[in-house]
Order: C-alpha cells, then structure tokens, then sequence
C-alpha cells in the first residue's frame, strides 16, 4: 500500500472543512497522493507519510479534536512531517493575526514535542445567525458581522509551498 498524505480537520459550521478540501485538491494537483478526514474519523497513520491538520479556534482554545489527536497520535507525529492551520481572524489586520497565532501558539506549547514544517493562519468564516447556545447569548459575538474572509489564493500558495515540505521523495 503506497503512504499517503492526510488532511485532517475539525469544524463546527464547516469553513475549516472547505479549507481543508482546498488543501488536498491542491497537494493532489501538485502530484501527492493524498486523503481528507476529520480528526475524529482517524484510526490509525499506518501508512500515513506527513499529516496537514487545521482546526478553528474558538473562544481562545484550538478545537479539541485537534488537541485530541496530537494527543493520541504523539508516538507516530514524531516521525513525520506535521503541518498546522488554524481558522480565526474576524478581520483582516496584521495586529489581529498576531494576536490569534499566540492564541495558537499556547495552544501548541502543551505540545513540546511537536515540530511542525509549517504553521499558517486563515481568515474566518462567521455568520452571527448561526450561533446556537451559549453563544448565541454573548452580546459581543452578536454584534459581529457576518463575514468570510478566508484568501483562498494563500491557502493554495501555502498548500503547494507544503509540497517539497512534506513530500518523502523529496526530504
Ligand atoms: C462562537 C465563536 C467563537 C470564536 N472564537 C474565536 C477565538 O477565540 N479566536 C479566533 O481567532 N476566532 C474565533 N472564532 C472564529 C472562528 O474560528 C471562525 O469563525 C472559523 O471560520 C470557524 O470555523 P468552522 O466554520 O470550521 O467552525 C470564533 C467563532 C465563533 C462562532
């Protein structure tokens, strides 16, 4: 059985899913095998030669299927290439980029064996109408305007810069 790729993810309205599906179409058209699953679906990375994984982040905490797998899956992310995106800047200003990839870095400082190729931010998708409870309670997320600001020409930059990264032929 050849290794392949895995994109793995976790999403909770689905824009971390539709980035993560960029992601593989990408690798794939860049001539990696390469498949796509949520976190949760994954048993094993018998045959898995680097894993991209992307989660949003939510009320200042990585999703915790994404903390679940680094958790589960130490052993076998030790002995291959590791790739981080994380969904959750509101807006497209540098301060606010920064602000969310030390959100994301703290998260992955529980994490000190972890040395990933690369690790990007991307935009959020939002939508105030979607909230369901407790969030939909929260005055300051309500007032937030329905939004997507995900640059899918960088994430398909960064998705082929992870090629030479994470592909074994050329490591
Ligand atoms: C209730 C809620 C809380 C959020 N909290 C954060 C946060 O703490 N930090 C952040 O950067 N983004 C935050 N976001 C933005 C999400 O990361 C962003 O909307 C993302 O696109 C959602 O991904 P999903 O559609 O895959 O669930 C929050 C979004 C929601 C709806």
């Amino acid at each position: 059985m050849t290794a392949s790729v895995l994109v793995v993810y976790a999403t909770r309205y689905g824009s971390t899913k539709e980035v993560a599906e960029k992601i593989t179409a990408t690798l794939w058209e860049n001539g990696l095998a390469v498949e796509i699953q949520p976190f949760k679906d994954v048993k094993t990375l018998n045959n898995v030669s680097a894993v991209v994984m992307g989660a949003p982040l939510q009320m200042f905490r990585w999703h915790k299927d994404a903390i679940g797998f680094l958790t589960r899956f130490r052993k076998e992310l030790c002995e291959i290439p590791v790739a981080i995106f994380a969904l959750g800047p509101f807006h497209d200003e540098e301060s606010e980029w920064q602000e969310v990839r030390k959100e994301l870095d703290k998260e992955l400082a529980n994490f000190p064996w972890l040395t990933p190729v690369s690790v990007s931010i991307v935009g959020a998708k939002y939508d105030p109408a979607s909230l369901g409870f407790p969030f939909s309670m929260i005055p300051a997320l309500k007032q937030i305007p329905a939004l997507d600001i995900r640059n899918w020409d960088a994430v398909k930059s960064w998705a082929k810069e992870l090629v030479d990264k994470i592909n074994p032929g050329t490591n």
